[in-house]
């Protein structure tokens, strides 16, 4: 994130940075009705990644440009625009999309002369900061500064033409695979789409663009021949790391680049100490944060921020959000937790499922036990509270050492409002029982099994509130007539 230390888009040359995203193209391969840049990976929207590393480069101004979905891409930013944002958010649309230069273009009149541009794809989400920094030191706030790559096979992508031929040269031209000559297309360095330049600069040179090529558009990377001319040193920024590079076109690709991300994310948890069953079988599609001696079963997901504390066991099948489990908690295999806005909070030593469901608001004591088939719902349970099989408790206050039975429930709903259900510490609810909200079951109490409770109950009493069990004696079960 931002370091709130240093003004906003201030950089080691001085000069502030201003991202320009470029997300207007069709993205055709996804086959998809979803704009490209809103198909999420590790459960983030592809354009989200890109503006949160801006962020982290402490971006005076981010551009982004939308053509195709351009109404439903800025529809799905607006949490980030106006006084939301750590930055100032602009939408250009361009219409129609003429290319990457052309895009750049429609950029241009909202770009102060003073900043560095950098040049960033809404597609290609995995870009670190850090290198980004690199990137905009090689600009300097005077040189064109372009991110490269080496690829075995570097089809499809502009490639970096250099004096001489021992590929140490300075950089001449980027030449469009399209574009280029056999000899060319034998140069393993790649273009990346990335670039950091000075805006005074790079607005001269988009006004000199023109479309005389293969494809008929309006290349950004036509620029470099500019800079050449202008006599403006042309700096690559190597890099060896694909995964920051790579651009999701098809859903191939978006999958084979989340599983990749993920695997990254799985190394650094192991480092750190986290013992996961199979690193190739883990996701995070947020945020996780996990103290010492956490053990993670396989699939297992966590959404939205997830905090385990020391020593928790998450068994195989679980699904996690936006909750915290304390200590030495244990979540037993295909438990769904899910906390939303409210949260969901797990007590140290509390055991839970299988087969448990954690609602919104579910907030359990330390050594709660929640057991199979149990869900819980904006409910409190005090310290060893256990409700172990097949039961429900929403909008509940369930005191110390209370033992919820088998099967009941709290009827919290009446159709129109929602009530509380107070289960007082100490309480025995017997199996199958339905509590009646608003209700209160008074300390120590007990509650006969198959209940219906209506009312309140005194502290210390039994409650029975269904038929008395009679036997009729020598019954004759009726037998079928005949004929
Ligand atoms: C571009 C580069 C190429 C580089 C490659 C890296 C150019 C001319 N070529 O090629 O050198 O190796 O990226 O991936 O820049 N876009 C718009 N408006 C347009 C066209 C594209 O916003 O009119 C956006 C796309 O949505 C995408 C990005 O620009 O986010 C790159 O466009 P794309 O068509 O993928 O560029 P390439 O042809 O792959
Ligand atoms: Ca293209």
């Amino acid at each position: 994130m931002a370091n709130n230390l240093k003004s906003p888009g201030e950089n080691a040359s001085g000069a502030p940075v201003d991202v320009v995203i470029m997300a207007a193209g069709k993205g055709t391969r996804m086959k998809s009705r979803l704009p490209k840049v809103l198909h999420r990976l590790a459960g983030r929207a592809l354009v989200r990644h890109v503006i949160h590393t801006a962020a982290g480069l402490n971006a005076r101004r981010v551009v982004l440009i939308t053509g195709h979905g351009a109404s439903e891409i800025e529809a799905n930013l607006q949490d980030l625009t106006g006084a939301n944002g750590r930055f100032d958010l602009e939408f250009v649309r361009q219409e129609p999309q003429l290319g990457t230069g052309h895009a750049v273009q429609q950029a241009a009149p909202v770009l102060a002369d003073d900043g560095i541009v950098v040049v960033l794809s809404g597609d290609v989400p995995l870009t670190q900061a850090d290198t980004l920094r690199a990137l905009i030191a090689q600009c300097a706030g005077e040189y064109l500064a372009l991110l490269t790559i080496d690829f075995a096979d570097p089809t499809g992508y502009g490639r970096i033409v250099r004096q001489g031929s021992d590929g140490h040269g300075s950089v001449t031209a980027i030449v469009e695979q399209k574009d280029a000559t056999p000899e060319q297309r034998q140069i393993h360095e790649a273009y990346s789409g990335i670039m950091a330049v000075p805006a005074r600069r790079l607005k001269g040179w988009l006004a000199r663009l023109d479309n005389h090529n293969a494809q008929g558009e309006y290349y950004l990377t036509d620029i470099v021949k500019f800079a050449v001319a202008d006599g403006v040193p042309v700096r690559a920024h190597r890099i060896d790391d694909a995964l920051q590079v790579a651009g999701i076109n098809s859903p191939v690709q978006l999958a084979e680049l989340e599983r990749a991300h993920q695997l990254r994310g799985a190394r650094a948890f192991m480092e750190q100490g986290v013992r996961l069953a199979d690193p190739a079988r883990f996701d995070v599609r947020g945020t996780l944060e996990c103290a010492p001696d956490v053990e993670i079963d396989v699939n297992c997901v966590f959404e939205g921020c997830v905090t385990l504390g020391e020593g928790v066991r998450i068994g195989a099948n679980c699904v996690i959000a936006n909750a915290s489990i304390a200590a030495g908690a244990v979540i037993h295999p295909f438990t769904h937790i899910d906390g939303e806005k409210l949260g969901v909070r797990v007590g140290e030593g509390a055991l839970i499922g299988p087969f448990a469901r954690l609602r919104p608001g579910a907030d359990l004591g330390p050594e709660v036990h929640i057991g199979n088939f149990v869900e819980v719902k904006n409910s409190t349970l005090a310290k060893g509270a256990k409700a172990n099989h097949l039961a429900y408790l929403g909008d509940a206050t369930v005191g110390e050492r209370v033992n919820y039975g088998a099967g009941s429930i709290t009827a919290n709903y009446d159709g129109a409002n929602k009530h509380r259900t107070v289960i007082e510490a100490d309480v025995h609810i017997g199996s199958n029982s339905v509590l009646v909200a608003p209700l209160t079951i008074g300390a120590g109490g007990t509650v006969g099994a198959s209940s219906t409770v209506t009312k309140s109950t005194p502290p210390g009493a039994l409650t029975v509130s269904r038929g008395r069990q009679a036997s009729i004696a020598n019954w004759p079960r009726p037998v079928k007539k005949k004929g």
